[in-house]
């Protein structure tokens, strides 16, 4: 890899309509924490860029049903998800917004240049409209039934009942969730940018030039690609936004996904006004992005190709380490279900134990698979490695150290082979470590660091410092000095991963932070150095603490069911009763299908040509919807034979096949279980 001079970082920008939970960080923003940590420590140049995403339709859906503008919606947000990252650690340079004056201009001239230079294709396209209120919807604002699983309340890009991606027109019972009227299409004009015109680079710079990204990023990509590229609107019609900057576009807005990426760059010119270019239009400069899965299309084809459109030396992303998604006691985490748990009511909920979520979603990040959440995980991983391993360790070499020697570092004066072995292994812990951060495998990085960790406790117990000190106070000392240096070095190991405790590791040691070059010394803390008294580093994640969140996420999935319950499509109440003579009077039979079509200038009906035993004749079915010709031709059906004829578009109907009509709306057709002669009287 090139030696690059600086380090760009960039996180995916929330979205301020929520607050953050777990998934965003352990996909995110604990990864790119610990990287950036990392690379200060080696004393790199690094900048740390993010902000909240702040436009986009979900923003105005939420600021609806709150009955408030978008703009409180999100300022309330922003700065939740602002204090919560600084409460947790998260060291940005700058955590800015995309509703920043600086950000709508600089986004409003980054379109407008790509217009002038021709880079965009116009179009004219239909798109769904509300005639009563006046605006058109975004697919999310348009709701119905949905066709696959009939619960109520699907949305018209997706049904989060049954998962299916849809589209507004295959809803039943369409409406619009700002006035509930029926939407209707209307044409409207947008630009797009042709992606396919930029196809070939971009296989060449990532398919040819980045075989080493992550597979997950690759192969979404070569996946994309290879499924050929559209041109993407990059404007909306939408009263929430960087307006439109051409004439002729009133009421139209950038589309989120065009704005939000350049809003990196926004906060960076934010930030240093004079200085930004060094960051985004220098070879010098390394860019990384840290996002999730559900972002690397918009990362790795549509931003690169909107600066490749633009010129002017932008530079492009390095790496794009994606992560793949966290799950929450097993069930996907959901915003709008609640199903989450959030970063700012943990952090009220556990204070003083941010080192705890940040180990624990490390050492479970989703990097090559979605992963889960579990509260037992979570008291588990504290309780057993980072109270028994880590803190122990250092615990225990500490208190001996107040206890033999007042507090004061011991020379190593009767050192013995086992020392010198035991600290030599750091150097390959420190390498690994190294290897891992660099690529952007934090988990095992990690679970290096809790080696070292556990490298020390094997080291007393072999020792037993405490047996030796009543006969060799020399040999115990040497011990003592080992163990303290270890713990010196995990003061450095764990500070990309843990800073909270390794700044109480260091107050503990008293000493300053170490740099990553330190990692692997033996003198860390030299002999006749007084330690500040021992302090437990972690403290026991208790039952009671896990229970009362698991019985909130209990709650919520009893209200979710409930919900669902309400939802679910409704068996239809029962007919009034008819007498034995009425039903009597129904002719039903079994018949067979002898030729089918559909009824020309419809899109309801078949012609079905039957043998009903008696007779042939024809039924005019108003089943098309639901079964081709094809499929109906030799299939056994059962019909009113006696039902008055009707006329149904100039064709004469005989009859009536019984259909059932299911829970979800769809038609089926009854047909005996086994196949019975034709004219078969049912009753
Ligand atoms: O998926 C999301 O949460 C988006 N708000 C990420 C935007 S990243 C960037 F491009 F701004
Ligand atoms: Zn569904």
């Amino acid at each position: 890899m090139k030696d690059y001079k600086r380090t760009l970082i960039t996180c995916a920008l929330p979205y301020a309509n929520g607050p953050v939970h777990i998934g965003h960080l352990a996909g995110v923003y604990v990864p790119a924490d610990i990287y950036v940590r990392y690379l200060r420590m080696r004393g790199r140049e690094v900048l740390f860029v993010c902000g909240s995403d702040e436009h986009g339709v979900p923003v105005t859906m939420a600021a609806r049903k709150e009955g408030c503008s978008p703009q409180d919606i999100v300022d309330k947000y922003h700065n939740i998800i602002k204090n919560s990252f600084r409460d947790f650690g998260v060291e940005f340079d700058i955590y800015s917004r995309t509703t920043s004056a600086v950000h709508h201009k600089n986004a409003a001239q980054f379109f407008r240049k790509l217009y002038e230079e021709g880079k965009f294709i116009e179009r004219e396209s239909e798109q769904f409209y509300d005639p009563e209120a006046k605006v058109f919807l975004a697919d999310r604002y348009i709701v119905g039934t949905c066709p696959k699983c009939g619960a109520e309340g699907a949305y018209g890009d997706q049904c989060e009942k049954c998962g299916s991606t849809l589209s507004p027109e295959e809803l039943i019972n369409p409406h619009s969730k700002v006035s509930g009227a029926e939407p209707v299409k209307k044409k409207t004009k947008h630009w797009y940018l042709p992606l396919q015109q930029y196809e070939g680079w971009l296989r060449e710079w990532i398919l040819e030039g980045h075989k080493e990204w992550k597979t997950n990023v690759y192969g979404q990509v070569k996946s994309w690609l290879d499924g050929g590229l559209q041109p993407r609107a990059v404007s909306r019609d939408l009263d929430w936004g960087v307006p439109v900057p051409v004439e002729g576009a009133e009421g139209k807005v950038l589309y989120v996904w065009f704005d939000a990426p350049i809003g990196y760059i926004s906060n960076t010119m934010e930030l240093l006004p004079d200085d930004w270019e060094k960051w985004w239009k220098s070879p010098d400069t390394r860019l990384i992005h840290f996002i999730g899965k559900d972002n690397i299309v918009f990362h790795c084809i549509v931003f690169p190709s909107m600066l490749k459109a633009y010129g002017d030396g932008f530079i492009l992303p390095e790496n794009v380490p994606a992560n793949e998604f966290l799950n929450l006691e097993g069930d996907k985490i959901s915003t709008s279900k609640g199903w989450a748990v959030w970063l700012h009511e943990y952090l009220q909920d556990f204070p003083g134990k941010q080192d705890t979520l940040r180990y624990v979603l490390a050492a479970n990040a989703p990097e090559t698979k979605d992963n889960d959440f579990s509260w037992k995980d979570f008291q588990a991983r504290n309780n057993s490695e980072l109270v028994a391993i880590f803190g122990n360790f250092v615990n225990r070499a500490v208190v001996l150290t107040h206890k033999y020697f007042g507090g004061v570092v011991p020379e190593a004066v009767k050192s013995e082979p086992v020392d010198g072995e035991t600290l030599s292994q750091m150097a390959g812990i420190r390498a690994s470590i190294e290897e891992n951060i660099e690529n952007f495998k934090f988990r095992e990085a990690l679970k290096e660091a809790m080696n070292l960790a556990r490298l020390g406790n094997k080291y007393l117990a072999d020792t037993e410092p405490w047996a030796v000190a009543k006969s060799d106070l020399d040999r115990t000392a040497a011990i003592l000095n080992t163990s303290l240096q270890i713990c010196a070095n995990l003061a450095v190991a764990f500070a990309p991963f843990t800073p909270f405790s390794v700044k109480k590791l260091c107050g503990i040691l008293n000493v300053s932070p170490f740099g990553w070059d330190d990692f692997g010394r033996t003198d860390l803390i030299p002999a006749g150095h007084t330690l500040n008294k021992a302090e437990l580093l972690f403290s026991k994640v208790e039952d009671e603490d896990i229970q009362k969140q698991l019985d909130r996420l209990e709650t919520i999935r009893q209200a979710r069911l409930a919900a669902e319950a309400e939802a679910a499509p409704k068996v239809a109440a029962p007919k009034d009763a008819c007498t034995f003579d009425e039903f009597e009077k129904m002719d039903i039979r079994t018949a067979t299908v002898l030729a089918a079509e559909r009824v020309p200038k419809t899109d309801k009906l078949l012609k079905l040509t039957i043998d009903t035993g008696l007779d042939r004749r024809v039924i005019v079915s108003g089943i098309a919807e639901y079964y081709t010709p094809e499929e109906m031709v030799g299939k056994q059906i059962c019909i009113l034979a006696n039902l008055q004829p009707r006329t149904i578009r100039g064709i004469e109907s005989q009859g009536m096949i019984l259909m059932a009509k299911q829970l979800d709306g769809k038609m089926r057709f009854i047909t005996p279980a086994e196949t019975l002669s034709n004219g078969s009287s049912i009753g």
